[in-house]
């Protein structure tokens, strides 16, 4: 099944003017109308796919055109059109790593399939030649303000700076409604879903790109400006589309996830590689934990099992808080993971607008975060230490 959209696809036409496409077959497209001298230079870097209209161009200086062109390190998929099609030219274009022919005339369906096929062709193989599977983490607050977006963040923060890569990590906040993270962060959401309707179910990564507010070095965000609607209006299918192109594009997708289950909530549970669950240290908050940690390991017995993350760790505890070890009573398992308690780092970050890490990079928060990120991307440390699954 294809997923692919045009929308802001640049494609760059050489031959006859094809650019009225761009308002039929290829409507969205960002079409460029350009010589066979083109072929030397156009690569995937500045074109998404090039279009060829061969009944329109001389055939030798094509087939030279393109010899000089397969020669590139980075060649865009390529889609040859006409109804003479000399052998020389269609060997040319086998050289291509990714290159097809329609033969003319041909419908606009035909043409919409042959360019949705490529451009499915040429995301797997740049997904297949950056090597590493992407991962995905999912946070969620046992309960309200448990910190689950704090720790979302600074999780985030603290992969990004384990990598060198400029689009590294993606923090996607699910609060579709309401979400926090943007303010958080001093950032503008971007990601106006309900505006497209439908057609965010077919988001590419070009649309995803646009959608993503930069952070800091190898950090994007995904969030939905503010609307009380917003969880009725975005479609199950277009939060999942925005989850599998993340993926495609990041190397870490870090998942603000909502704790009250909707339409997609087991989808995108079962699609990651690691459920964060955050509670405080309160009995309430345990008992949620707990359930929730359970309903999740209940729908989906083959995922992996939540780690349970106790946030707001005070060094000495004072009154009725429960001890570490009354905590993990109340869980019936061990906690994976804690994090300090640093009331000023926090908010000094949210009224400044940015992670803790940038703003207090000292704080226990981050310290902590860190040491839990080093665990589970390290893998040195397994879930539950071989705990049993609820029943
Ligand atoms: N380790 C911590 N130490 C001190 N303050 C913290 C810590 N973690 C989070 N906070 C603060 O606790 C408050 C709630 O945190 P946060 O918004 O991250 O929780 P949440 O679980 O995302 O809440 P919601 O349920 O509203 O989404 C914020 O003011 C945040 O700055
Ligand atoms: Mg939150």
């Amino acid at each position: 099944m294809t997923h692919w959209s045009l929308l802001g696809r640049r494609v760059l036409a050489i031959g006859a003017d094809l650019t009225a496409l761009s308002r039929g077959a290829l409507f969205g497209a960002a079409l460029e109308q350009g010589q066979i001298e083109r072929l030397a230079d156009v690569t995937a870097e500045t074109a998404d796919l090039l279009l060829i209209d061969a009944d329109a161009v001389d055939a030798e200086a094509l087939a030279s055109g393109l010899a000089a062109f397969a020669a590139q390190p980075t060649p865009p998929p390529t889609l040859l059109l006409g109804s003479r099609l000399p052998a020389s030219l269609v060997r040319a274009l086998l050289r291509l790593p990714v290159s097809d022919v329609l033969e003319a005339p041909f419908s606009d369906e035909d043409l919409q399939n042959a360019v949705y096929a490529l451009l499915d062709a040429a995301g797997a193989q740049a997904a297949a030649n950056q090597g590493a599977r992407s991962r995905c983490w999912t946070i969620m607050g046992a309960v309200g303000g448990a910190g689950a977006t704090t720790v979302a963040i600074e999780t985030a923060c603290a992969l990004a700076r384990r990598s060198r890569k400029d689009r590294s990590v993606c923090l996607v906040d699910l609060n579709l409604a309401d979400g926090a993270m943007a303010a958080y962060l001093g950032a503008t959401p971007a990601m106006g879903l309900i505006s497209f309707g439908p057609a965010a179910e077919r988001m590419d990564a070009a649309l995803l790109a646009a959608f993503a507010t930069p952070i800091g070095k190898g950090l994007d965000l995904l969030a939905c400006p503010r609307d009380p609607l917003a969880f009725d209006e975005i479609s199950r299918e277009a939060v999942l589309r925005i989850l599998e192109i993340a993926c495609e594009a990041y190397d870490h997708v870090v998942v603000d996830m909502p704790r009250h289950r909707r339409a997609w909530s087991l989808e995108v549970l079962a699609g990651c590689d690691e459920v964060l669950i955050i509670s405080e240290l309160t009995v309430p908050a345990l008992l949620a934990a707990r359930s929730l940690s359970e309903e999740i390991e209940q729908a989906l017995p083959t995922s992996a099992r939540p780690r349970i993350v106790l946030n707001r760790l005070a060094s000495r505890l004072f009154g009725a808080a429960p001890s570490l070890a009354e905590a993990e009573r109340a869980l019936q398992r061990k906690a994976d993971g804690g994090v300090s308690s640093d009331w000023d780092a926090a908010a000094a970050s949210v009224n400044l607008g940015g992670p803790i890490s940038q703003h207090r990079p000292k704080s226990k928060i981050v310290r902590d975060i860190d040491a839990l990120v080093d665990r589970i991307a390290g893998g040195d440390e397994r879930r539950g230490a071989g705990a049993p699954r609820a029943a």
